[in-house]
């Protein structure tokens, strides 16, 4: 249905846009401008069979506005596969402000943006991300209440995606070793940021061997010594001994050089887009026997979260909806090894049937 195929041009050729989004098969995109407050954004929803389309604004000061397109277009396809497969009934969408995050944003700004929002109609609901605060969702609602992530809602959704993680983790953890138990394993974790610290915390309970890194120093010894974790140089995350790989910092960490030095077993971390290219590296880590629980179901605690504040569920409820997810990536890797098919395929593919299947489903008025 989504045939996925990663737009690789960096021109924008004849015909740009639309054939943009139906490589990705996209809805709509809504293009902002707002020469007062000096906003310029690009909302985009690319499913909404499920739902509103929900996925967080990203503000980033990208080097040119095909750089902005390519990435609300990756973004919100991957909300779609991330909502479907976690079985929520929501679409997938993303928006992008093109900007400074540190010296361009006003309550002009955000309110202008929130009004775009509005337009949409309740298509498409946002969220915080990269280079947005809650204090800038709190200018985005007085236009919108299609919003989540505020102060005073649903909170800091890193909990609950490090349990998320946490959870996969284990199930992987049965599959490659028969039991779920991560005492006495080895795992390194990179970057111990607000999802990282969480998950060394989970770690440490089940007495697992930790080994952390961040670029943060003060971050890495705080952490270090809270859960008597071991610390190693940034590089060394990918050639420390190891059964488990929990990337929680970058994207792209799974490529050619790194897995010429990975020796764990495992890969399942909080990280968004771990395989540098799906296809190359989806494949390569199946090859070299290494489970790869696949990010975008792995880490969905984050959106579970919003969920819950967009249907007025509690905090127990997204908790227990992300213990799910040791079932989802047990089924996955169940049937990674029985079909012989990459993890990430089966992943795409469970997400697209749902789309499939509820997409029949038509209510008689
Ligand atoms: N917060 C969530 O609920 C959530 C949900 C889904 C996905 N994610 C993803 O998980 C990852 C972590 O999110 P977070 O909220 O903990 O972010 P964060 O910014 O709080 O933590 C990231 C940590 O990584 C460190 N870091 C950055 N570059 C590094 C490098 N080269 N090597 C080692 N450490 C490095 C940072 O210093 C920071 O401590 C991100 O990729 C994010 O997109 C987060």
């Amino acid at each position: 249905m989504f045939e996925v195929k990663d737009i690789k041009e960096t021109t924008l050729g004849e015909n740009p846009v639309v054939q943009r989004m139906s490589q990705y098969n996209h809805e709509q995109l809504l293009f902002c401008n707002d020469n007062a407050t000096g906003l310029k954004a690009i909302i985009a929803v690319h499913n909404t069979t499920l739902g509103p389309a929900l996925g967080g604004t990203r503000m980033w000061n990208y080097n040119n506005e095909l750089e902005a397109l390519n990435d609300v277009l990756r973004l919100s396809r991957g909300m779609t596969y991330k909502n479907s497969i976690s079985g929520l009934n929501l679409g997938g969408g993303k928006a992008v402000i093109i900007g400074d995050s540190r010296k361009q944003k006003s309550e002009a700004l955000f309110r202008r943006f929130g009004k775009f929002v509005e337009s949409l109609g309740g298509k498409y609901i946002t969220a915080e991300d990269v280079g947005i605060s809650p204090q800038d969702m709190t200018w985005v609602n007085m236009e919108t209440n299609n919003v989540v992530g505020l102060p005073g809602k649903s909170g800091d959704p890193s909990p609950v995606t490090a349990y998320g993680v946490y959870m996969g983790m284990k199930a992987a953890a049965k599959a490659q070793f028969g039991t779920d138990s991560l005492a006495g394993k080895k795992v390194a974790v990179q970057g111990v940021g607000h999802v990282g610290e969480y998950l060394v915390g989970y770690l440490a309970k089940e007495n697992a061997d930790i080994y952390i890194t961040d670029i943060h120093e003060a971050t890495l010894k705080n952490v270090a010594d809270k859960y008597g974790a071991t610390v190693v140089g940034l590089d060394d995350i990918y050639t420390v001994d190891m059964d488990i790989y929990a990337p929680c910092a970058l994207g792209a960490t799974v490529n050619d050089e790194t897995l010429a030095q990975l020796n764990c077993s495992i890969i399942a971390g909080a990280a968004n887009n771990q395989l540098k290219d799906e296809t190359v590296h989806g494949e390569a880590v199946k090859e070299k026997g290494i489970i790869y629980v696949p990010d975008f179901m792995i880490n969905a605690g984050g959106v579970i979260n919003c969920y819950a504040e967009v249907k007025g569920l509690s905090s127990e409820w997204a908790m227990n909806k992300a213990a799910e997810i040791y079932d989802t990536s047990l089924n996955i890797i169940n049937r990674s090894n029985s079909d012989n098919v990459a993890t990430y395929k089966i992943a795409n593919k469970m997400a697209e049937e749902r789309i499939a299947s509820i997409g029949q489903v038509k209510l008689p008025m």
